[in-house]
């Protein structure tokens, strides 16, 4: 199945309209792709051309959804340099959620090389720097047949990367989210803390009922309570209320983001209290400030939720001071604008 190792396109550009990227995927040219058969090491992975996968369609991933996937980007610096950001914290992350879900967990230095060769490989669909980033999107699944709900005897790891835009429709401006008192996104026990394939799917409808309507997303409340945020369909929730920083505690149904930790790390740096504690809804619609974050979210500012019957609008549908900051911050470091005071950003 490995096939199609031929060397790179020589072509150095790509006819891509920069200007109108979305978060959408796009065919770039090649992949990365790794095997371990149960029970023993990973071999060697390889890079091929990006194509079709040949699958058993008794495969775990297919039958019983065993697999995650980690979220990363590779942007231009700055300096010139195309740079990753944190991608240890990505590799760690998908080793635990790896051990959760019954897979082989991918020894770091292999999980950062495979990164690095995918990015070189598809160096030319890394937008020009301030225009988007090549998002990167590692999945680690189980391959093999098996019919009995078991992991899978032979697992796959493979990379490929798209070049992305804005995450939400109208990039900056800040989004309208809606509360869900129907649907919940994972229950204490489940599968939740971890990047597993399975906690998506389920969002999907949720998440398109709240688009007809008009919202861009949904707003999780905890699954015992139905009072406690949790997260914002695929990002980390944040509020300000009188200067003091708050976002979910990590209690194994949220996903511990990356961006998450690093927007933390950030505001503590810049003397803001943060708490990490249990959010009431009515302290969150209460408070001066929303913003979701992550990889594909970056910081992106909550101009209005939507809980029942209540409505409340934020900084008058304007990018909040202290969002706007985190923004800076976030980006700038990752641009390598500003020093890279944590050494967080990475080369290829
Ligand atoms: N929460 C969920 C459910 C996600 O899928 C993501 C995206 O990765 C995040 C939060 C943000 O995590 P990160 O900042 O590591 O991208
Ligand atoms: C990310 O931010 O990397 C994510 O995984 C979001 C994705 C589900 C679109």
């Amino acid at each position: 199945m490995l096939t199609g190792v031929s060397a790179v396109s020589e072509k150095s550009s790509v006819d891509m309209d920069w200007d109108s990227l979305t978060f959408s995927f796009t065919k770039t040219d090649r992949m990365y792709v790794a095997r371990c058969n149960e029970g023993e090491e990973w071999e060697k992975g390889l890079m091929q051309d990006f194509e079709n996968l040949s699958l058993s369609p008794a495969s775990g991933v297919i039958n019983y959804g065993q697999g995650l996937f980690e979220g990363m980007k590779a942007q231009y610096a700055e300096d010139g340099k195309v740079v990753l950001f944190r991608p240890a914290e990505n590799a760690r992350r998908s080793r635990e959620g790896a051990r959760r879900l019954g897979m082989p967990p991918i020894p770091e230095e292999m999980f950062l090389d495979a990164i690095k060769q995918t990015v070189k490989e598809n160096i030319r669909w890394v937008p020009p720097i301030g225009k988007g980033a090549l998002y990167i999107r590692p999945l680690l699944f189980g391959s093999g047949a098996i019919l009995g709900v078991a992991p899978a005897p032979e697992f796959t790891f493979l990379v490929y990367v798209s070049p992305v835009g804005p995450y939400f429709k109208g990039g900056i401006k800040p989004t309208s989210l809606r509360v869900s008192d129907e649907f919940h996104r994972a229950a204490p026990g489940g599968s939740g803390g971890v990047k597993a394939i399975g906690n998506y799917a389920p969002g999907m409808v949720p998440s398109k009922m709240a688009k007809k309507d008009g919202f861009s997303e949904i707003i999780y409340l905890d699954a015992v309570n139905h009072k406690y945020v949790e997260e914002v369909g695929a990002a980390n929730f944040f509020c300000v209320k009188n200067e003091i920083i708050s976002t979910p505690e990590l209690t194994g149904t949220i996903l511990a983001g990356v961006t998450r930790s690093s927007v933390i790390e950030l505001a503590k740096s810049r003397g803001y209290e943060v708490r990490e504690e249990k959010i009431d809804i009515s302290y969150a619609m209460d408070a001066d400030e929303c913003f979701c974050v992550g990889t594909a979210a970056v910081v992106s500012a909550i101009g209005t939720i939507e809980h029942g019957e209540k409505v409340v609008e934020f900084c008058g549908g304007r990018v909040g001071p202290i969002t706007m900051e985190m923004y800076e911050l976030l980006t700038s470091i990752q641009q390598r604008k500003i020093a890279d005071e944590f050494g967080w950003t990475v080369e290829v």
